[in-house]
């Protein structure tokens, strides 16, 4: 069976005690740490950039930080990442002009690279591109903001994915954003996805080992 990620997402994190709060979540068990980018441009929202990532590093965080740029253009802010250090970055094709050529540029500068779809995205936009990818990231709420509900559709997306990677024979992580929480895991782990990222349902819970402990107990039952 593949190895399943939980990977808390820093956008409910405590923003001013960032370094700790992060630190805590990866002690309570959270894999990786899972790092929202957004401009208000192609988002209606604001967050950080790539010096608060690398503020991150500095502070001793080892685990992979994965970005999730949610910006336009996107092509700058990959060279800032890559010089951040961190392991993923994930676009979106809505967001940048040369799609490839994006990813390429992320794979060259020795980083992962993944394409995130939308709720409305199909799912075609991968048809020529999977040979490239590490990872595919669903959208399973609309982009720009945490403590959303799961849509339901996306798990008919993620099961349609599923089967696109595994008749590609590619390592590709499938990974699922937005409305993840204790209850919902297992169904969208049945889907087909093996990397959940969540924020509100574990930040907001004060309680974050016993929060991904429940996870983890509902993909053991998977
Ligand atoms: C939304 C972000 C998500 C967000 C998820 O645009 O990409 O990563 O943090 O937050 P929750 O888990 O609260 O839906
Ligand atoms: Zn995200």
């Amino acid at each position: 069976m593949r190895e399943y990620w939980i990977t808390p997402s820093v956008l409910s994190a405590d923003l001013a005690r960032l370094g700790d709060d992060v630190a805590a979540v990866l002690d309570a068990g959270g894999d990786r740490v899972h790092f929202d980018v957004m401009d208000n441009h192609y988002v209606p929202n604001l967050t950080f950039g790539a010096p608060l990532a690398k503020a991150l590093r500095n502070y001793g965080i080892k685990a992979p930080i994965d970005a999730h740029l949610m910006v336009t253009p996107t092509d700058r802010l990959i060279e800032d990442f890559l010089e951040a250090g961190v392991d993923t970055i994930m676009i979106h094709p809505e967001a940048t002009q040369h799609i490839d050529r994006s990813l390429q540029r992320i794979q060259d500068g020795g980083a992962k690279a993944g394409l995130v779809l939308n709720p409305a995205t199909p799912v075609e936009w991968l048809n020529h591109e999977m040979w490239r990818l590490d990872w595919v990231l669903v959208m399973s709420v609309n982009p720009g903001f945490g403590g959303q509900k799961f849509i339901a559709e996306s798990l008919n997306k993620i099961a349609a994915l599923r089967g696109m990677i595994d008749e590609s024979g590619r390592d590709i992580r499938l990974a699922v954003d937005g409305g993840v929480d204790a209850g919902n895991i297992a169904g969208i782990a049945r889907a087909g996805a093996d990397t959940f990222i969540s924020g509100s349902a574990i930040f907001g819970s004060g309680d974050y080992p016993g929060t991904i402990a429940r996870m983890r107990e509902a993909l053991a039952g998977v």
